[in-house]
């Protein structure tokens, strides 16, 4: 596959990424089929994308014209043999866990055709573990969007154990005809680089908040305010899910050890589903 026969591509999962990376690839120019397993989730994923559209041509930073012809490149599935025709790339962005993403892929090579190229989105997880359920693991790598996907800049680009150098190409070429920035990140440990800082740090600021030491909203304001983060640590964690954190971090924890052990304070808003922004609450509320 070369980049200039990219035409559609596969987004699988409306969810908060799904729906972000869909936007992106449609405001480049591509087809865009996006796929989530009910016809409630795929279709608040394209209300995402409106609003989102709406909102950027709102702000000036595209005009309409180019929102309405992003929206029609859009196109929603539920069936996945469907989402999968003709698709020259597939993005995955199933929830962050192995067996489920091992699942998806499983179905998607009996599907996609021969030629496509396949990633993942995966915020941590192995990428050679994934691509080796595939029957192209040397056609398959990360592709690791920022949420929200279109403010931000970064994408990596994280190759497996068995990723040709064609391949690593091919996706960082497409990062940029999306306007992003690509990141080549050499080895596939788990939270690659981004990760691997980030996460440890809303983990931090959790912990610091459990021990009583200081409130949700001091930590935001000092981490903000004082250190010059664009958002406050708990602020953050809610807008990119308190779950997609959690399972990054459980997951380090189970292979780089017990630094990375969850704080207490983020099972319990995981196990109580108030997971920020997307369920209207978590560290703080948004209804
Ligand atoms: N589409 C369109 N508009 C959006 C949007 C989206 N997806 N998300 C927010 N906006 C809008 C807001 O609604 C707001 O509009 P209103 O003022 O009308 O409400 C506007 O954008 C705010 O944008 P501004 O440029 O005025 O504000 P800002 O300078 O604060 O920028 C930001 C917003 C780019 C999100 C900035 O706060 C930021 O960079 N935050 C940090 C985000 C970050 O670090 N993301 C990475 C998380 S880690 C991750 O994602 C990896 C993982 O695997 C866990």
């Amino acid at each position: 596959m070369r980049l200039e026969d990219v035409q559609r591509i596969a987004v699988l999962g409306a969810g908060n990424m799904g729906h972000g990376i869909a936007e992106v690839a449609a405001l480049a120019g591509y087809d865009v089929a996006l796929r989530d397993i009910e016809e409630e989730f795929v279709r608040d994923g394209y209300d995402q994308i409106e609003w989102s559209l709406g909102k950027l041509a709102e702000k000036d930073r595209i005009d309409e014209e180019a929102a309405e012809a992003a929206l029609d490149r859009v196109e929603t599935f539920v069936d996945l043999a469907d989402s999968l025709a003709d698709a020259d790339v597939v993005i995955e962005v199933v929830p962050e866990r192995m067996d489920i993403k091992k699942d998806v892929y499983g179905q998607v090579v009996e599907h996609a055709p021969e030629e496509a190229v396949f990633v993942t989105n995966t915020s941590s997880l192995s990428i050679t573990e994934l691509s080796e359920v595939t029957d192209r693991p040397e056609r398959f790598c990360g592709m690791h969007f920022f949420n929200p996907p279109v403010r931000m800049d970064l994408v990596e680009v994280i190759s497996g154990k068995h990723t040709s150098e064609d391949t690593l190409e091919l996706i960082e070429g497409l990062a940029e005809e999306m306007d992003k920035t690509p990141v080549r990140v050499r080895k596939d440990s788990p939270g690659f680089i981004v990760n691997r800082v980030l996460v440890p740090l809303m983990n931090e600021a959790a912990w610091i908040v459990e021990s009583g030491d200081a409130t949700i909203e001091t930590v935001d304001s000092t981490t903000k305010y004082d250190m010059g983060l664009p958002m406050g640590s708990f602020e953050l964690a809610d807008q990119v899910g308190i779950d997609v954190g959690y399972h990054v971090l459980e997951y380090m924890h189970e292979v780089l050890g017990e630094a990375y052990r969850p704080c207490p304070l983020l099972v319990e808003k995981v196990e109580n589903e108030e997971l920020g922004r997307k369920t209207g609450a978590g560290f703080y509320d948004y209804e």
